[in-house]
């Protein structure tokens, strides 16, 4: 009962979030997922958005510790996409009608990169006629490096702060100047005033994460005012320290999953008209995972088109689904994956989030 009058109230409280997200019983989930589809019917439509995703490089300077392609890991065989291959990559997903892409690499910040990285942009705006939308997921980066890439085209940037609790950041990830959460917000916060429509999420599930913390995590998504979300449960990666540490003490698979989704559902019936996106990570635990994340709210869905001799080595965690399938089976698969939930592909949209149309035309 207290469930369900939780749910139909306007605008809820820290500690209505905090009782929704202990919830334990599935029938009360199950409400909470209804509640959180049918805001985003309200909001959005019964739409899912496609992002095709490229991802272009596994070289990093960073050693994140949950992170199966940081710096440190040996056993990863690295790879840097040709320009050519990348083109022909976002050629794909123009012609194929996704109306978006993301460009993702583990990160660097030298010259070279940035250039590249501009360069890359600019070509494939020049492809699509200016038609497909480009979202960077490319890491820390200056204020200039930003400015350099928006104006070359891209529109919209995720980046994940991966915790809101910078303790707990700190715990994941090495105690040093290259791993500094004050710098991650900086970076939110020169995203926004560069121009981009700002993406952020946190991992789920993490060792030592509490409710409340992930409740501060929606809060924060709320602070940060931000377009999009992106966001699943963690998942081992073998040979890294985290993964070493916790491969037998992480919570179940089905907790993580049931995590992810009510974080989903709650960011959906909190925050109302942002992007959400169903991840890959969340089909990892669970085959039906991106379908469920749908139905709890979300409303993206980010299609692998990386060329089939690098998926593999795109490893952040262990058992990544779908490495062994092409741009073209990807294409069939979420297509029936959609249609089961009842939802619709906006093929060619770009796919903002109403939450920056709003913003945008108040300013
Ligand atoms: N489990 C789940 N997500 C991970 N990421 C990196 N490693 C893992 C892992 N082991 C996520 C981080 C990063 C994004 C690109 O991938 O949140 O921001």
């Amino acid at each position: 009962m207290k469930t369900a009058e939780i749910l139909n109230k306007e605008k809820l409280t820290r500690e209505d979030l905090l009782y929704l997200m202990n919830i334990e019983n599935p029938e009360d989930i199950n409400l909470i997922y209804e509640k959180a589809y049918e805001i985003k019917e309200r909001e959005i439509g019964k739409k899912v958005f496609y992002r095709g995703l490229i991802e272009f490089s596994n070289n990093c300077i960073k050693d994140c510790s949950y992170c199966g392609i940081r710096k440190s890991s040996k056993n990863v065989e690295r790879f840097f996409m040709s320009k050519e291959d990348i083109l022909e990559s976002a050629k794909w997903i123009y012609e194929n009608n996704y109306g978006s892409l993301v460009l993702q690499s583990g990160e660097r910040q030298d010259e070279e990169f940035t250039a590249f990285v501009e360069d890359v942009v600019k070509e494939i705006k020049n492809l699509s006629q200016g038609k497909l939308g480009i979202t960077l997921s490319l890491g820390e980066q200056s204020k200039e490096t930003y400015k350099r890439w928006f104006d070359a085209g891209a529109h919209r940037y995720l980046l994940r702060v991966e915790t809101s609790n910078e303790e707990l950041y700190k715990k994941i990830h090495p105690q040093d100047k290259k791993h500094d959460f004050d710098v991650r917000i900086r970076c939110l916060e020169d995203l926004r005033n560069t121009g981009y429509q700002v993406g952020t999420g946190v991992m789920i599930g993490l060792p030592g994460q509490t409710s409340e913390d992930l409740v501060e995590d929606i809060l924060f998504y709320e602070k940060m005012d931000v377009d999009m979300i992106g966001m699943g449960p963690y998942i081992i990666s073998d040979e890294t320290p985290m993964g070493e540490e916790y491969r037998d003490k992480i919570m179940s698979k089905e907790k993580r999953v049931t995590l992810g989704l009510k974080m989903i559902a709650l960011s959906r019936i909190y925050l109302k008209d942002i992007n959400i996106a169903a991840t890959t990570a969340l089909q990892g635990l669970d085959p039906l995972g991106r379908e469920k994340g749908l139905k709890a709210g979300a409303n993206v869905l980010m299609p692998v088109t990386t060329k089939g001799e690098h998926r593999a080595k795109y490893q952040l965690y262990n058992d990544k689904p779908c490495i062994d399938d092409t741009a073209e089976q990807c294409k069939g698969c979420l297509a029936g994956r959609v249609k089961s939930v009842g939802d619709e592909i906006a093929y060619g949209e770009w796919g903002d989030s109403p939450h920056y149309i709003k913003r945008k035309s108040r300013s």
